[in-house]
């Protein structure tokens, strides 16, 4: 179904994307998580139960990231945004920076981001590329101590009126390299309008690949950048 120019599109991404830059994705065969278990490093329990570890678990993380670069998937995704004359909206549940330093800026972080801070004292939300740790100071208030800005399990993920909004409205809903394990990311399927163009791209079929018209197996360098190219190339004509 060929897409008009002024056409909205909204994009998901899950970890998929960033596997090829070399980030491991969360669901991996062995179900751990960069050798930690979820639920020990990724919860609100977890963070009070061991600020020490979670704060390790971030910084390993964080650190990770200057050792990755953004790959052809990442780049397309710039390409398209930069050339669509119409509405586009990339959310992203992945926390690293990876779209980011692409140079996309149509872009929300749902799980919030690696290089951010958030201060448990004022709430007030900072860029943070070094190491975290419970001696950690907000650069804001100057007192309160600091917790990765990361959506943990449990808590509410962010801009969520916003993303449902441009679900809503979109003409193309193209989920890229997420299981369809998580919610809300998961159902986002279910939130497009009737007449709404739905495509996965993925290595394998999600959890949720049934809801999806099309379904494109392959890897996200592969099959993004070509995908870029044929709605580019169908809405110049
Ligand atoms: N190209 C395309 N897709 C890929 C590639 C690749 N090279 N490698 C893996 N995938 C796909 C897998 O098939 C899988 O569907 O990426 C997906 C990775 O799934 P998950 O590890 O579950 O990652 P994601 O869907 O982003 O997880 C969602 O869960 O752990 C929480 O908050 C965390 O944001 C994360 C959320």
């Amino acid at each position: 179904m060929r897409l008009s120019p002024a056409a909205r599109i909204v994009i998901l991404t899950g970890a998929g994307i960033s596997a090829e830059s070399g980030l491991r994705t969360f669901r991996a065969a062995d179900g751990l998580w960069e050798n930690y278990r979820v639920q020990d490093v990724a919860t609100p329990e977890a963070f009070r139960r061991d600020p020490a570890l979670v704060h390790r678990f971030y910084n390993e993380r964080r650190r990770s990231l200057a050792t990755v670069q953004p790959n052809a998937a990442h780049r397309a995704l710039v390409r398209l945004e930069r050339a669509w004359a119409g509405d586009i909206l990339l959310v992203t549940q992945n926390v690293d920076d990876l779209h980011d330093r692409a140079g996309s800026k149509r872009l929300l972080h749902m799980h919030g981001e690696l290089l951010k801070g958030r201060c448990l004292g004022c709430q007030a939300i900072h860029s943070w590329s070094k190491d975290m740790g419970q001696d950690s100071r907000c650069p804001a208030c100057g007192r309160g101590p600091v917790r990765p800005h990361i959506v943990w399990f449990g808590e509410m993920p962010l801009a969520m009126d916003q993303i449902f909004e441009a679900l809503e409205r979109c003409d193309l809903f193209l989920a890229i390299g997420t299981s369809g394990h998580v919610h809300p990311a998961a159902g986002f399927v279910e939130a497009v309008g009737p007449g709404t163009r739905t495509v996965e791209l993925n290595l394998q079929p999600s959890l949720v690949a049934s809801a999806f018209r099309e379904v494109r197996q392959g890897k996200a360098k592969d099959l993004v950048p070509a995908f870029v190219e044929e709605l580019l190339e169908d809405a110049s004509h």
